[in-house]
């Protein structure tokens, strides 16, 4: 039997709402289709704006989202997405696939996105193609209260209140699509374009440095050396962000039990970047006043047959919830490190939370994970001690632990999510607490009978969360039953 030991008197820190953040590029059907329908639509939307899936992403309690990319973001000008839309300009979307972007989704519009589901906006500005300038007049367009040009062209707009956008992103990916620079060249772009990032009106702003490709230490050290050593005092720092994409084994929906492992292990390498990326920028920032942020995640399976191949359009099964589930116990384990992450895609692109289809829509095993990690957000991560077995897989020796959790306190509740990462069999859990009583639990779970189980539109509810068998309590301490594949969610009352 494995065990867990929940020390509830060794809090971690405070679980940022923001660790649970989304991502949406113009990328495919992202936006067009994803979100946006146009207020003329025939599926019921809000100022263009698609309302099934408000409502599911609404569940999922969206922190924050980003956008408009991704590598979109630099080559977007923000100007081409403001004013009537019938005379916004058609670009040509060079990393998507070259299609027509008509600029009908822009500023207002993901603004109003962001205020339907109750999240807070995270723009990412143009470092690749753009200019300080352009991006400091983005800003004042959003931010400042009114009188100036750009603040009267958003009241003009329709949005006579500032929108107070806080997260602005310097660049995306300025190792690749955002401009090919080296760590020490984009340090002195992030130094031209920061300074200009203005707080204005002396609200809080919080600039979103570009961090490495995966657990890159070498870009994150000479970053920081150029920006903090080689040029003293420099403009504000307040946010580093990495990217991590597990990729696939096998393809979205045909992989072997070999391959369920090895996807499920590479994800687990998260841990590793956290804790060291974190400690590199330790020892420029011991403070700890520059916050870890993975703005992009998730799995990349090869491109689904019959789709474009740019369209990043994949399917999403139960082993892509659990790389979700083991995922965000990492981040709940490593509160006092992470404090934003943005799964890459929100909706049809990659490990998308939402899927549709014309006017269907659907929620994936990953946006169900979402739904069910939510009381996360805001509580007091716990540590939690695991004695557990490893599985080995694929022949050479590599090994995935069968349990993984991550819990946190609000009140007297607490929540702990646990994955059984056995593909066929059960686990049987003991789970001692320690600081409080368990006073009864119940639960939830998210499992299915075949490990490539997914949702289509023809069976859009084949993988969804479902009531627990509650644990059992007896001095003090839980009995659980995790079914094999699966995520559960164990809701605690405490005394
Ligand atoms: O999420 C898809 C792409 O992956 C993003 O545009 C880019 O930032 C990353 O390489």
């Amino acid at each position: 039997m494995d065990r867990i030991d929940v020390i509830l008197v060794e809090p971690i820190a405070e679980i940022q709402p923001t660790i649970y953040g989304h991502f949406a590029e113009h990328l495919g059907e992202c936006i067009y289709g994803g979100i946006w329908v146009g207020e003329d639509s025939t599926i019921p939307n809000q100022g263009g704006i698609r309302l099934d899936v408000v409502r599911a992403l609404s569940r999922m309690r969206p922190a924050v989202i980003r956008w408009p990319g991704g590598c979109f973001a630099d080559d977007y000008h923000w100007q081409d997405g403001i004013g009537p839309r019938a005379q916004r300009p058609r670009r040509v979307n060079l990393h998507w696939g070259e299609v027509i972007e008509t600029n009908a989704f822009g500023t207002e519009e993901f603004i109003r996105l962001c205020r339907l589901v109750g999240a807070a906006p995270y723009i990412c500005g143009n470092v690749g193609s753009g200019s300080p300038r352009e991006m400091r007049d983005w800003i004042e367009y959003c931010n400042f209260a009114g009188g100036s040009t750009w603040s009267e062209a958003r009241a003009a707009n329709g949005s006579s209140q500032p929108h107070d956008v806080t997260y602005w992103g310097i660049g995306n990916e300025n190792w690749g699509c955002g401009g090919h620079f080296t760590p020490d060249d984009y340090a002195t772009e992030y130094r031209r374009f920061a300074t200009f990032a203005w707080s204005f009106g002396g609200k809080p702003i919080y600039r979103i440095a570009c961090g490495p490709n995966g657990n890159d230490a070498d870009w994150t050290r000479r970053f920081f050396t150029k920006l903090r050593r080689d040029y003293g005092r420099a403009p504000s720092i307040e946010g580093y962000a990495a990217h991590y994409y597990c990729g696939t084994a096998g393809t979205a929906t045909e992989y072997t039990v070999d391959q369920w492992y090895e996807l499920l292990d590479k994800a687990l390498r998260m841990e590793e970047l956290v804790v060291q990326q974190r400690a590199v920028m330790d020892t420029f920032d011991p403070k700890r006043s520059i916050g870890l942020i993975v703005d992009e995640w998730g799995t990349w399976h090869p491109p689904a047959e019959g789709r474009n191949p740019r369209f990043l359009w994949q399917q999403n099964t139960v082993r892509d919830a659990l790389v979700a589930a083991l995922t965000l116990n990492i981040f709940n384990n490593h509160a006092d490190k992470v404090v934003m992450t943005n799964i890459a895609q929100a909706i049809n692109v990659l490990q998308a939370v939402i899927l549709t289809e014309g006017d269907k829509m659907l929620v994936t095993p990953t946006g169900h994970v979402y739904e069910m990690y939510a009381p996360h957000q805001g509580a007091q991560a716990v540590r939690t001690v695991l004695q557990t077995s490893a599985i080995e897989y694929g022949g050479q020796g590599r090994r995935v632990p069968q349990l993984s959790a991550s819990g946190s306190q609000h009140e007297n509740n607490l929540t702990l999510t646990l994955v059984n990462t056995h593909a066929s069999a059960p686990l049987e859990v003991e789970i001692r607490l320690h600081g409080a009583e368990a006073d009864g639990a119940s639960g939830v779970v998210l499992r299915a009978a075949d490990i490539h189980a997914h949702n289509t539109f023809a069976a859009p509810e084949l993988v969804h969360p479902v009531a627990a068998t509650p644990p059992a309590v007896s001095k003090g301490v839980l009995h659980a039953e995790l079914s094999p594949a699966s995520v559960t969610r164990l809701d605690v009352a405490l005394t």
